[in-house]
C-alpha cells in the first residue's frame, strides 16, 4: 500500500483511505413497499465501502490499523465469530497494508471453506479455532496468540472483536457527519438513522458524530439568529437493532465507545442518556437466522438487488416494520438505513441453507 493513502482524519488522527467516500445514499421507496413499511426510505450503502467484499468494519480499520502502522506493528491478532465480517475485512486490511493477520475465531475447525472464511484464507490470514464460551475466555484465547507472537519476534496490534474501541468508533462519527452533509445538500431531512448493531462499536461512532454535528452545527442551516433553521434541522436519530442481545448487554457499551471516541477527537461534546435507543431484534439467539431477516433479505434483493446478510444487516431491516408498528419510528417518517455490509456470510452452507428453508 502506498504511504500517500494516509490522510488526516477526523481530530487529527491518522486514517488510512480503504474505501471510496462518500458511500452512496440511495432512495428506496419499492423496498419500503416490499417491506409493507410506511416510511420514506433511504439506504447509505457501507456495504460497498472499502476492499474484500467492504463493510462497516473498514471506517473502523481506517483508524485503527493507520495507528498499528504508525506504532510500527508488523502483525494484526483479532477475534470473533467462524463467520466474523469483522475478521474477514482486518485479514484483507491487513494483506493491502503488508500485515501479517492472526484470527481467533470462536467454533470449532472447518475445514471446508465457504462465505468469510474463503475470504480469510485467500487474504493469507492465519486463523486458529478456539471454543469458548464468554467473551473473557475468547479475548484471553486472542492475548495468548499474541503472547506466542511477540515471543517469537512479532510486534503484534490486537485489535478487540468488531474494532469496537473508541479509535475505532471515530470511523463512524465520522460516517455521521458524512451522511449528515449528503443529506443537506440533497435536501433530504432524515428523522432516523437505523442499523445493526453487534459489538457497539459503530452505533457508539455514530452517537459521537451526532453530538459532533449538534456541537458544532455542521449540515445544520443556520437562520440568521443563530438558531436551527427548520428547513434543514434534522440530525438523524440513532436507531441500533441489537442482533446479540444474547451475548449480553450492548447500552453500557455503546455509550462508553462512543464517550472515549469524543475524547479522542479533542471534543467536549456528550452523549445524552435519552441519544441511546437500542432494540432488541436478535430473535432467538446471536446468529440464528429470522423469518423477518429472510424475508428482508429476499424482498431486499429482488426489489432492489441489494444484498443483505443473515446475522447483522437483514435482522436490523427486517425489524423496521415492528420499530414503525412500536412507535420507535413515527409513521411517514424519512428513515435512512445503514447497510453495514455482510453479504458474504450469506454464502456460508450453513446459513445459505437457513435463510432458503425459510422462503
Ligand atoms: C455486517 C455487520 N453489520 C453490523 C455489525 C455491527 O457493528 P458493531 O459490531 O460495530 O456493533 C457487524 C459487526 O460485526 C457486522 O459484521
Amino acid at each position: 500500500m502506498d504511504t500517500q493513502d494516509r490522510v488526516i482524519g477526523l481530530g487529527g488522527l491518522s486514517r488510512l483511505e480503504l474505501g471510496m467516500r462518500p458511500s452512496p445514499l440511495e432512495h428506496r421507496p419499492a423496498l419500503a413497499s416490499g417491506l409493507d413499511v410506511d416510511v420514506d426510505l433511504w439506504v447509505k450503502r457501507d456495504d460497498l465501502y472499502g476492499p474484500g467484499v467492504g463493510g462497516n468494519k473498514i471506517r473502523k480499520l481506517e483508524y485503527v490499523v493507520a495507528d498499528a502502522l504508525q506504532r510500527g506493528c508488523d502483525t494484526l491478532v483479532t477475534t470473533g465469530a467462524v463467520q466474523s465480517n469483522h475478521a474477514r475485512l482486518t485479514a484483507v486490511a491487513g494483506a493491502v497494508c503488508g500485515l501479517g493477520v492472526h484470527l481467533v475465531l470462536d467454533g470449532d475447525p472447518v475445514e471446508k471453506s465457504g462465505g468469510n472464511l474463503v475470504l480469510d484464507r485467500l487474504a493469507g490470514a492465519e486463523l486458529h479455532f478456539v471454543r469458548t464460551q464468554t467473551w473473557d475466555e475468547l479475548n484471553a484465547a486472542t492475548q495468548a496468540v499474541a503472547d506466542e507472537l511477540a515471543a517469537a519476534g512479532r510486534r503484534c496490534c490486537v485489535i478487540p472483536v468488531g474494532a469496537s474501541m473508541p479509535l475505532g468508533a471515530v470511523g463512524y462519527a465520522d460516517a455521521y457527519l458524512e451522511l449528515v452533509s449528503q443529506l443537506d445538500e440533497m435536501g433530504v431531512q432524515a428523522e432516523y438513522l437505523v442499523h445493526a448493531c453487534g459489538s457497539g462499536g459503530t452505533q457508539g461512532g455514530l452517537l459521537a458524530g451526532r453530538a459532533l454535528a449538534a456541537a458544532t452545527g455542521s449540515g445544520v442551516t443556520r437562520a440568521v439568529d443563530g438558531t436551527a433553521a427548520s428547513s434543514h434541522a434534522t440530525l438523524p436519530r440513532v436507531v441500533g437493532v441489537d442482533v446479540a442481545k444474547s451475548k449480553g448487554e450492548l447500552g453500557p457499551v455503546v455509550t462508553e465507545i462512543a464517550a472515549g471516541c469524543l475524547a479522542l477527537v479533542g471534543s467536549e461534546a456528550a452523549v445524552a442518556a435519552e441519544d441511546l435507543v437500542l432494540v432488541d431484534g436478535t430473535g432467538p439467539a446471536y446468529g440464528v437466522v429470522t423469518p423477518e431477516g429472510a424475508d428482508a433479505i429476499t424482498v431486499a434483493l429482488r426489489t432492489s438487488g441489494i444484498l443483505l446478510d443473515p446475522v447483522y444487516s437483514g435482522k436490523a431491516l427486517g425489524a423496521l416494520p415492528e420499530l414503525v408498528e412500536g412507535g420507535v419510528i413515527r409513521r411517514g417518517a424519512t428513515v435512512v438505513f445503514l447497510h453495514t455490509g455482510g453479504s458474504p456470510a450469506l454464502f456460508a452452507p450453513s446459513y445459505a441453507d437457513a435463510v432458503v428453508d425459510l422462503l
